[in-house]
């Protein structure tokens, strides 16, 4: 009996020790069902960052691959050494050849190369006839600040030559920066280093470049504002707009400040007197110009001379040293005779106007430093890189995916 009540005790004790012993083996267990949680969440981040072979796979390998990049530091120094050895010498000979032909191709490429840079990165899009195959869409050729843009054959020449010695290498935005620099050179202006491995986009920007290329009546506050969203500050900015000291420029672009400041029936009051009188004779009121926005894109080169009945000698007043890039540009709004408001403009602003004198009072080699530091900025621009955009074959057309 006492041995039966001896078993039944321990018996009592041994259950709740089992039980509880088999308590927490649950509550491990269940602490491990839930770990997988934090586990799979760890190896989904894993894949996000090896994935880069698929970008399309998730939005933030996609920002991954989107991401321009503003200091071109993803470039590279003579990118094309392996597939096309011959790609910057033909560019140069190329644009040597233009040059003598044409001279006034120098500040068109300029231009051209500017007002593509400045809106969304120096990636070609400004060459574009269509917007990712879509000939519907309004494209970055047709908004207002771009259609007088000039060069566009220019650049189809030069792409031309490369297409023979290296099918499908090397890209439009490369071309345009490359012969940007000699064009400037050539021009008399300093050189610089450009480095190359740019991509083309496949789109072109209407409604970015109609808002964002600075106009002609901007006041200073303006042009500072927009060139400052992209990286220049007030030195970079001045010293970029020396590119003036070269090209043309149509008198629609004067007009009002010849007759009509500010709708005023008047003229710009801070213009001198001698150099309106100047301005006014080689841009007579009523001057017949057609509306450029009602112009067909396919029209506008061949146009462009018909658009304007007058056209101003030089883009500066002042008269070059001989070497065109010289501070000829400068010296003309020290005078108070800048063409464009936005020039002159330079001088109401008490930053702006001391580099402008600065500018203006040596030799010219703070200026050409200066700009070639900054086209070297600007040449760098958002491009893209790597697997970004693509390497178009005609440089008015996207590659079709
Ligand atoms: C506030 C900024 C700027 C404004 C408002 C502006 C505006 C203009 C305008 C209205 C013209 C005349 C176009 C024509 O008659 O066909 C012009 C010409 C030109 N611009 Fe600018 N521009 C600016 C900045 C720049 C910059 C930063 C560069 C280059 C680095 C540049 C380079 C040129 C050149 C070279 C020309 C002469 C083009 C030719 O002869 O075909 N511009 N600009």
């Amino acid at each position: 009996m006492v041995n039966w009540l001896n078993v039944w005790i321990v018996v009592a004790l041994l259950v709740p020790v089992l039980l509880s012993l088999r308590n927490p083996r649950r509550e491990s267990q269940t602490k491990i069902q839930t770990l997988p949680k934090p586990h799979s969440h760890k190896q989904t981040q894993t894949q996000t960052l090896h994935l880069p072979s698929s970008p399309s796979s998730s939005p933030s390998s996609n920002s991954f691959f989107n991401e321009r990049i503003r200091d071109g530091s993803n470039l590279d120094y003579d990118f094309y050494r392996d597939t096309c050895p011959q790609a910057e010498d033909t560019i140069r000979s190329a644009v040597t050849r233009i040059f003598f032909d044409r001279r006034d191709s120098a500040p068109a490429i300029l231009r051209l190369f500017f007002h593509d840079c400045f809106i969304q990165g120096c990636d070609a899009s400004v060459l574009l006839d269509d917007s990712n195959g879509d000939k519907n869409r309004s494209i970055e050729k047709q908004a207002v600040p771009n259609q007088t843009l000039r060069g566009f054959d220019k650049i189809d020449l030069i792409k031309e030559e490369l297409e023979q010695a290296c099918p499908g290498v090397v890209s439009c935005a490369d071309i345009l920066a490359i012969a940007a620099r000699d064009f400037v050179t050539l021009a008399g202006g300093p050189f610089y280093p450009v480095l190359t491995g740019r991509r083309d986009s496949n789109q072109s920007f209407y409604e970015e470049a109609n808002d964002q290329i600075p106009r002609p009546d901007d006041n200073v506050t303006r042009t500072l504002r927009l060139f400052s969203l992209r990286g220049f500050n007030e030195r970079e900015t001045v010293s970029l707009l020396g590119g003036h000291n070269i090209g043309k420029i149509g008198c629609e672009f004067i007009q009002e400040r010849l007759y009509n400041f500010q709708g005023t029936g008047q003229a710009d009051p801070t213009i001198p007197v001698d150099f309106l009188n100047q301005m006014k004779l080689n841009c007579p009121e009523n001057d017949t110009i057609l509306e450029a926005s009602t112009f067909e894109v396919s029209k506008l080169e061949s146009s462009h001379s018909d658009i304007r009945t007058s056209y101003l000698q030089a883009l500066s007043s002042a008269i070059p040293s001989g070497a065109a890039f010289d501070t000829h540009y400068y010296q003309s709004l020290l005078k108070g005779r800048g063409l464009l408001f936005a020039d002159q403009q330079l001088m109401s602003h008490a930053k702006t106007a001391r580099l402008v004198s600065a500018y203006a009072s040596d030799d010219g080699s703070t200026f050409r430093t200066d700009f070639a530091r900054v086209m070297l900025k600007l040449s760098n621009l958002d491009v893209l890189t790597g697997l970004q955009g693509q390497v178009r074959l005609n440089c008015s057309q996207p590659v079709s995916s």
